[in-house]
């Protein structure tokens, strides 16, 4: 194995092993630093470090690559559906015929809520932000599913974790009628995974309804694309909370609130807004790029910069793709504003040195808001597509050979000790 040495303040060389991923990837292997120099490494916000080693998905920033378990997402995109996605993402492997078969129809007997549970939902102050409402919804499944934290119940966690992607789509419609017609819509076995969320969430109630093919086939896809993605914000916060063998439902609810910030999954929701701001200014796209360019200014191109991505994001391209054949080539006046900043952020110095391209927030709004969503919802359908990944990333957590408690180090750099002064010496 490669190593690495280090000399700190002239004492003996230490070395260190040099780690190596799939593709290449390389890192200090440094568990034994701090028993060997009395030191730990820093790094706020991680950008020079693995918490772990994974084998779902794979990202490369600087070429613009991303694939689930070795294939590429335009493939998967292109050929499979997003229940074949979750099981690939879960066990490792594309399902033969019969063991899709099987899943298809786990899934389909728990797509409903336990009785009552839509009842959960309603309690809620109108208004509450559909996340607020499918995190504490998804954490109270863990009362009617208990038992789901420690290591030694495997089976206990794989159940719950198929019933969980099972009812997320009935969750996540509810979240958005519970507010409103407060039709509530049985989940239907017959349909497919997309088509039936579609169906939960806009059939107006009574027979006779289809979900449009187009909806059913561009939500197939941004299911698939938002499926996986490393070790972001979201699934950090997951295996964070699961590493101390919290329940599997309390675990997933971390990981929906941490989506739920505007710098990370909340994103989609933002840039609706932004572009419709950009259209009440009068389509005056440079002064958003200017106010975007401007250190003094606290706004930022909602979608547009990426921790990871330094070239463009593989699903943005997808999913510009999809939301121009949806809206069928017509003039869509939010589609054309957006097309219009990214021409001009992508000509500009400040953003080419930078290298900030579109990320996967940057169209999926548009083509949720062609389909009816109000763009408080968007964040909920990418926790919807984030799913399987989150769960696969904690199974592989908890089935790892050590899964030690998460329990980052910090430099302390606050007072040295000093003595308590009574309040009439102050
Ligand atoms: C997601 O991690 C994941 O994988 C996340 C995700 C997933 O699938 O889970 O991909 C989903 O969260 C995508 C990101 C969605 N967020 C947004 O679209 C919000 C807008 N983006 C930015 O806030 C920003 O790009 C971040 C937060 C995403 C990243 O910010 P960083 O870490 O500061 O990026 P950086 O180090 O590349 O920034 C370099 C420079 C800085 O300026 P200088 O200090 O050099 O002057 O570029 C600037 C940044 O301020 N910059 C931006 C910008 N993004 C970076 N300036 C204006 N607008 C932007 N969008």
């Amino acid at each position: 194995m490669e190593k690495a040495t280090i000399r700190v303040d002239g004492e003996d060389a230490i070395d260190l092993l040099i780690a190596s991923g799939t593709e290449g990837e390389r890192a200090l292997d440094i568990r034994g630093l701090r028993a060997a120099t009395g030191m730990v490494t820093l790094d706020p916000g991680y950008g020079n470090t693995a918490e772990t080693s994974s084998e779902v998905s794979f990202i490369d920033g600087e070429a613009g690559i991303l694939r689930y378990r070795g294939y590429p997402v335009d493939q998967l995109v292109g050929n499979s559906t997003f229940l074949e996605v979750a099981y690939l993402l879960d066990r490792g492997e594309l399902p033969t015929p019969d063991q899709m078969a099987a899943f298809e129809s786990r899934i389909a007997e728990c797509r409903a809520l336990p009785d009552g549970f839509e009842k959960v939902l309603e309690a809620f102050p109108a208004g509450t932000h559909p996340m607020q409402k499918i995190a504490t919804a998804i954490a109270l499944l863990g009362a009617y599913y208990p038992r789901t934290g420690g290591s030694g119940e495997v089976e206990a966690n794989r159940l719950a974790a198929t019933r969980l992607v099972a009812m997320m789509p009935a969750l996540v419609a509810w979240s958005h009628r519970s507010d409103r017609d407060r039709v509530y819509i049985d989940p239907d076995p017959g349909l497919g995974y997309a088509a039936d969320f579609l169906n939960m969430t806009f059939n107006p109630g009574g027979s006779g309804y289809q979900p449009n093919p187009a909806h059913v086939q561009a939500m197939e896809a941004l299911l698939i694309l938002h499926a996986d993605h490393g070790q972001n914000l979201s699934t950090s916060a997951v295996r964070l909370v699961g590493s101390g063998q919290t329940d599997l439902f309390s675990s997933i609810c971390a990981g929906v609130l941490a989506l739920s910030g505007p710098l990370h999954g909340g994103a989609n929701q933002r840039v609706i807004e932004m572009l419709e701001d950009i259209r009440a200014a009068g389509g005056d796209t440079r002064l958003f790029l200017d106010r975007a360019k401007d250190r003094n200014d606290p706004f930022r191109l909602m979608g547009f910069g990426h921790r990871v991505y330094r070239n463009f994001d593989p699903r943005a391209l997808i999913i510009k793709r999809h939301a121009r054949a949806l809206l069928d080539n017509q003039s869509n006046p939010l589609l054309d504003l957006a097309l219009k900043l990214e021409q001009e952020a992508l000509a500009d110095d400040f953003f080419i040195r930078r290298r900030i391209y579109p990320n996967v927030d940057y169209y999926s709004g548009i083509i949720y808001q062609a389909m009816g969503f109000p763009s408080e919802m968007f964040t909920v359908l990418f926790a919807l597509g984030r799913l399987p990944g989150w769960l696969a990333q904690l199974r592989e957590m908890r089935e790892s050979s050590s899964a030690p408690l998460k329990r980052p180090r910090q430099i302390y750099t606050g007072y040295s000790q000093r003595d308590y002064v009574p309040q009439a010496e102050r």
